[in-house]
């Protein structure tokens, strides 16, 4: 069989899918979901309302929205098979890691096949957007060991999470900040983990199977692992003073500045900007973050030696500056972009279900035929 158009390494440009989940103009910097601009998202709806939309196709009506919540709230609680096994795991695991498994392990108790059917995708849909955090929580309680704590229904869905990270309840601000990052890394087209979301999901597994392999993708370096990364950087930079030679180097040696460069978008990213701004809010009301500094003449100096290829901040920039300040641990930044994401891996998953037929692309050979076999002796 002959490939039908040219080999483009990342399959840059190539689609792979028909989507009306989200769109993005990487031109104009223009993100939205479901046709609905993600400003407009973030300043005025909440991350379930979101994920409604994104899964739905549709803003929920009132009633809707309350009893999505409603079931959300209600399934929030692990099994104790599950918090049992979490207990195994190596504290000096990668939380993303723990996650991948425990994701993987919801699996083992609930039915196998996708069905393209209402309610069985109402209930996945359900259990896990309401369990995922209660594991990346569970999991970061142990590894420090101490148990877990139970979920608490009062709380909304946000507050909860980190009353069950933090064992207090949030600062109202602080809540509401949060709830708009994951509003903000709830969906973005065909990026990696989405693509790796849909081939999973092409074959039938079961949806757990399909975040599981989804939150693993997720974890590199250059995708959803870079926020963590920043702060790395920005550490590691240490002064404003530093920043220019560090850029420098980086240019010079070839690395890459993490949080900077997209596939997509060749302005900044519509998402970094209101980040920048959640973060200046966090300042105001619980002190400065010196690395903000270093983060701002990082993304002029940046500007300057890499403007012209289109290098600027992505949604990953300023990501970690926010979390960072609530005093959410460094190796939990990506986990909590996946609880986020799998808003968006979920919607995937229900539009693959619905026109479905399996993945499977060609290769270009590039090895040799016809060899002989050698027997070991002669080799
Ligand atoms: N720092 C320095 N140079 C860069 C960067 C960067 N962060 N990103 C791209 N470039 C340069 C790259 O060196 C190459 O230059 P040249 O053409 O001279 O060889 C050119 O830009 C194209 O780079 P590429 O690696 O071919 O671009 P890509 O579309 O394959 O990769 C990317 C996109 C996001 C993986 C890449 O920009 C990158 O590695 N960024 C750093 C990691 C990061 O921040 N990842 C988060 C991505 S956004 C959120 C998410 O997906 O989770």
């Amino acid at each position: 069989m002959t490939a039908i158009c040219e080999y483009k390494p990342g399959l840059e440009n190539i689609p792979a899918a028909q989507s009306s989940v989200s769109y993005v103009d990487g031109q104009k910097g223009i993100l939205e979901y479901r046709g609905i601009n993600i400003e407009e998202l973030a300043d005025k709806s909440t991350f379930l309302e979101t994920t409604y939309l994104l899964i739905w196709g549709a803003l929920p009506t009132k009633e809707e929205l309350q009893a999505f919540e409603h079931e959300i709230r209600y399934h929030r609680r692990i099994k104790y098979r599950i918090r049992d096994m979490m207990k195994c795991f190596p504290e000096t695991g990668h939380p993303m890691d723990a996650l991948q498994a425990s994701a993987a392990a919801l699996g083992l108790f609930y039915s196998r096949r996708a069905l393209p059917d209402p309610s069985y995708i109402r209930q996945a849909v359900v259990r896990l957007v309401a369990k995922i955090p209660t594991m990346v929580a569970a999991f970061q309680l142990m590894r420090k060991g101490n148990d877990p704590i139970q979920p608490r229904d009062d709380l909304d869905y946000s507050a909860n999470f980190l009353y069950m990270l933090n064992e207090r309840e949030p600062d109202p601000l602080a809540a509401r900040i949060f709830d708009i990052c994951l509003t903000l890394h709830a969906e973005h087209t065909m990026n990696a983990s989405t693509f790796s979301a849909r081939v999973t999901a092409s074959t039938l597994t079961d949806p757990y199977a399909v975040v599981a392999s989804a939150v693993g993708t997720l974890a590199g370096p250059l995708h959803g692992g870079a926020n963590e990364e920043v702060i790395e950087m920005l550490e590691k930079i240490g002064s404003v003073e530093n920043v220019r030679p560090y850029i420098e180097n980086c240019i010079e040696h070839k690395s890459k500045i993490m949080g900077f460069g997209h596939r997509v978008y060749k302005v900044k990213d519509p998402r970094a900007p209101i980040l920048q701004k959640l973060a200046e809010q966090l300042f105001e009301k619980f002190g400065y973050d010196k690395y903000y500094d270093i983060a701002l003449e990082v993304e002029r100096v940046v500007e300057e030696k890499l403007g012209h290829k289109g290098i600027y901040p992505n949604v990953d920039f300023y990501s970690g500056l926010v979390y960072r300040k609530m005093g959410i641990p460094t190796d939990l930044f990506t986990p909590i972009f996946a609880i986020a994401r799998v808003a968006g891996w979920l919607a995937h998953w229900k539009e693959q279900l619905g026109e479905n037929r399996i993945f499977r692309p060609t290769q270009i050979y590039t090895g040799d035929r016809g060899m002989p076999y050698v027997p070991i002796e002669e080799r």
